[in-house]
């Protein structure tokens, strides 16, 4: 029968979501609890009870019926946590998702425990309240509208009728037994002044967050959503409970560290509303001014643990976040070339000849796909005996070809006592167990299937050890790992996952750990990865599901989504959503994922997917086939054009992640990142920004003549990427919207290095010579930009094998401008033969004379350029100059 089910989830007319399937809040018990309390819970200190040591601050807290445990610990770097859990004598502990954040650093506190780089917290004792203070000003506070409201593990007595759900649940004839009743937690966070929040992925929803009182709370819960909507506040395939409140001068990010079914709610408000009146009350503010906004965040179980990060600017938010959960350290180059994949590639003749269409039709490409058909019946770590006989030779063929091979390995195993994998896992007791302690059974991809427990680490040892290349027969370094179906996705199973009373690791049940589950799946690829290189080659890794600190081992997709315009338009916010939330490397299947796209939508996404980071092609099996090529040839050429821009960037692209794993800084960034004194920008969710310096807005609408691009900032300087117009900000343009239209501006005062010619994979491209694209700032005197390079594949740039460079141009005096490198890191000791074969220069706005550049012997040599006095625009042709050499160039005017 879940076969029937399982082939109507898939073939199923091409609809909307069934909403059926999934629970509302209203239709779970502990969401609908807690949007109850509208009335103070009335919880106070207990007078005495505060004590403060070296940990910090340690109180208890009480209401008529629950006494609680706070502790306030500051942090490195303006970040505070606060932790509320049971007080002595719980029934049972409270599963904390560590694994998300890294190791925090306690700051050395001596008295005043509260203090942290000037910032103040203060604990009011009656009613109980935390409120966060950045230079005298209230920012945050947690339990201002007094709604915590903590459901402490009790004994199961004789059950009223309005305890049962407290008991049990059931939903859609699925029981949940709730064997230790409801400990749900749940409270309240104000951002003061927070024009908009950001965050929480992931929803198909606006970046920015909206009002939810009188809606769906938004939920997370990490769920394979089969044809999600858009505009919907219903929970996708990963979660990231982090948000951040958005102020000119004072940003707040708050990580609510929690790993059990959460939804949120938000709620636009003005400080006169609740709790904070007095605290926001100065000579020149009335609190009925100020905006702010109130999140009330609601958790199954586990306690609370909030990382509050006290900004204040929009590079100190990220670097926060990034000190908590992490960053994604440097992929691989191939990972951001261009990806094309499909359900499924039949067979090894199928991968040779998209292999070397893409080669024919000079269109350049790094990674094919293979998905769940290229198994032996759906056992991974498996090839078919007959469509795949002989990977190896499939694999060193695409290898040789300077290609590489991603495989899909899910997290449900198929249930068959011949399979090596099931058996080990069986056998070492590797295997998530049911309420009643029984193997957990349930239903996916190869029918019968059984769960590795990922919580355990044995069990991820074990699963990482299965990727070496003498256990994974056929593979080697050249292939790459997708995780997908790993939220978990069980077809038979309450809302297509695993039943909430499944039992893990170490006495913990699925409820406590759902939504990371997908997280140690992928972390413990990727440790596999690297283990079977012995630490030399970097993994790249592919997961459906997520949580905080995902970022450090995985990129992301968001999942099936549909070919039309309305998902086109969606996958924007949702990848800005997760880049705000400290996850960067993310795309969306370009073309999406159900039905066929018109050639027209295909162009557009294949634009739009050409500025995203994870770029890659990808469909159903019903769908017809669609490598670029089996179009007309005005689509083919589109198609190549976006593609090529994509790998003309790539120098940039793989600067800019060199960059965020030094600062935290997503690559594709809001506007409010950038421009934080624009505020009609900050919550823009048709463009984005690559870096800090190229702006990005593809046609997102059919058949449109014209589009129009915003260009945030104030007193900035634009320059459209092609024509080099120069345009002031904050402003507007139309430009015409023909088929290889993708409005591209740069940002006066930088430097972007694009390639000067494109070859056909990243690796043909390492050496390729650069183009330097200045664009001079408002003022014309100065523009700046870095570049960074290594050997694209290895670990040694850890070692010092890289290079990081910058550029700069500058006003020297009336007559004199010239252009420079530095090495920003002499640590870097890469030497790399990549030369300068161009120079444009947008914005010149002086006449030059002459040109000359000093290489290594400093003896001037001329050069020629050419000077476009309707434009401004200085192009100088084969400077002679080494990116990773010094050189100076003199412009006299
Ligand atoms: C899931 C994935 C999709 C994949 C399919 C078959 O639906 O999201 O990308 O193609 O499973 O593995």
């Amino acid at each position: 029968m879940w076969r029937l089910i399982v082939a109507c989830l898939l073939f199923g007319t091409l609809g909307a979501v069934d909403r059926q399937n999934f629970k509302t809040c209203d239709q779970s018990g502990f969401c609908k609890r807690h949007r109850a309390v509208t009335s103070p819970t009335g919880y106070e200190v207990v007078s005495d009870s505060i004590k403060i040591n070296d940990t910090g601050l340690h109180a208890l807290i009480k209401n008529k019926d629950t006494t609680l445990k706070v502790t306030i610990v500051t942090l490195h770097d303006s970040t505070v946590r606060v932790v509320i859990d049971e007080n002595e004598g719980a029934l049972k502990n409270r599963y904390q998702p560590l694994e998300a954040v890294k190791k925090t650093k306690e700051e050395a506190t001596t008295t005043k425990i509260l203090t942290t780089d000037g910032n103040r917290v203060v604990l009011q004792h009656k009613p109980f309240r935390v409120d966060f203070y950045v230079k005298d000003k209230i920012v945050s506070s947690i339990n201002a509208k007094e709604t915590l409201h903590f459901e402490a593990f009790k004994k199961k007595v004789l059950l009223t009728d309005r305890e049962k759900g407290f008991w049990e649940e059931t939903w859609k004839d699925i029981k949940d037994t709730k064997p230790h009743g409801s400990s749900s937690v749940g409270v309240d966070i104000a951002f003061v002044g927070a024009k908009h929040v950001f965050g929480i992925p992931e929803h198909a929803e606006s970046y920015s967050l909206r009002d939810t009182r009188n809606y769906e709370p938004y939920r997370l819960y990490n769920l394979d959503v089969f044809e999600y909507e858009t505009n919907s506040p219903m929970a996708l395939y990963g979660s990231i409970p982090y948000l951040v409140g958005v102020h000119q001068k004072r940003s707040v990010g708050a990580l609510w560290l929690n790993a059990a079914e959460t939804w949120v709610d938000i709620e636009p408000t003005t400080a006169d509303k609740g709790g904070l009146t007095k605290e926001v009350l100065d000579a020149d503010t009335k609190p009925r001014q100020v905006p702010q906004h109130n999140a009330r965040f609601y958790s199954e179980s586990g306690l609370i643990d909030v990382f509050i990060t006290l900004g204040p600017q929009p590079n100190d938010i990220f670097r926060q976040l990034a000190a908590l959960t992490g960053v994604t350290p440097l992929p691989p180059a191939f990972a951001l070339g261009y990806h094309q994949s499909r359900w499924n590639y039949k067979d090894q003749k199928d991968v040779k000849e998209v292999h070397d269409g893409f080669v024919k039709n000079d269109i350049p490409l790094d990674v094919l796909w293979l998905d769940i058909e290229h198994t032996d019946n759906k056992a991974y770590f498996t090839f078919d005996k007959d469509a795949f006989a002989k990977p190896e030779e499939m694999i060193k063929d695409l290898a040789d070809q300077n290609r590489k091979l991603v495989t899909i390995v899910d997290p449900h195993i198929k249930k068959d006592s011949k399979y090596y994998i099931y058996k080990e896992a069986k056998k070492n007791k590797f295997l998530v167990k049911d309420a009643k302690d029984a193997i957990y059974e349930g239903n996916c991809w190869p029918g019968d299937s059984t769960y590795i427990d990922f919580l355990n680490p044995k069990a991820r040892k074990w699963w990482s050890e299965q990727f070496a290349f003498d256990k994974y027969k056929g593979t080697s370094k050249d292939v790459h790992i997708w995780n997908d179906m790993n939220e978990p996705s069980v077809f038979n199973g309450p809302e297509i996952t695993m039943h909430k009373d499944a039992k893990h690791y170490d006495g913990f049940e699925h409820r406590d750990v759902h939504n990371v589950y997908g997280f140690h799946q992928h972390s413990s690829t990727f440790d596999g990865l690297k283990a079977r290189s012995n630490n030399e080659v970097r993994p790249f890794v592919l997961s459906r599901s997520f949580f905080a600190g995902s970022q450090r081992t995985a990129a992301v997709w968001t999942g099936d989504n549909k070919a039309d315009w309305a998902h086109l338009k969606q996958s924007i916010p949702m990848l800005l959503s997760l880049s705000t939330a400290g996850l960067p490397f993310v795309g969306a299947d370009v073309g999406g994922f159900f039905g066929n796209p018109d050639e027209e939508l295909l162009v557009r996404w294949y634009q739009a997917g050409a500025f995203q980071p994870f770029f890659r092609g990808h469909s159903h099996q019903d769908t017809k086939r669609r490598e670029p090529w089996l179009f007309a040839e005005n689509t083919t050429s589109a198609i190549r054009n976006a593609i090529k821009t994509r790998y003309a960037f790539l120098p940039y692209w793989y600067t800019l992640f060199y960059e965020h794993a030094k600062t935290g800084k997503p690559v594709m960034r809001p506007f409010w990142m950038e421009f934080i004194e624009d505020e009609p920008s900050w919550d823009e969710d048709r463009q984005w920004m690559v870096g800090s310096g190229l702006l990005v807005k593809p046609v997102l609408e059919e058949k449109v003549k014209e589009l129009s691009i915003y260009l945030p900032g104030k007193r900035q300087v634009w320059y459209d990427w092609h024509t080099h117009k120069a345009r002031p900000s904050p402003g507007a343009v139309q430009i015409p919207a023909e088929l290889n239209t993708i409005g591209l501006y740069q940002r006066g005062g930088t430097i972007i290095p694009k390639l000067s010619e494109v070859k056909l994979t990243t690796k043909d491209n390492h050496e390729q010579p650069i183009t330097l694209y200045i664009a001079v700032n408002q003022k014309g005197d100065f523009a700046n930009g870095t570049i960074y390079l290594d050997d694209g594949e290895s670990y040694s740039y850890e070692k010092g094998d890289f290079a990081y460079w910058g550029f700069t141009f500058k006003r020297e005096h009336d007559y004199l401008h010239t252009i420079t490198n530095q090495n920003l890191d002499k640590k870097g000791k890469f030497d790399s033969d990549v030369y300068i074969d161009k120079i444009v220069i947008r914005g010149a706005k002086f006449y030059p004379r002459n040109a000359h550049i000093f290489l290594d012997d400093f003896s001037p040599e001329d050069l020629d350029f050419e000077f476009n006095r309707d434009n401004f625009v200085m192009e100088i042709a084969n400077p002679g100059a080494f990116v990773t050499r010094e050189f100076r160039i003199d412009l006299h005017s």
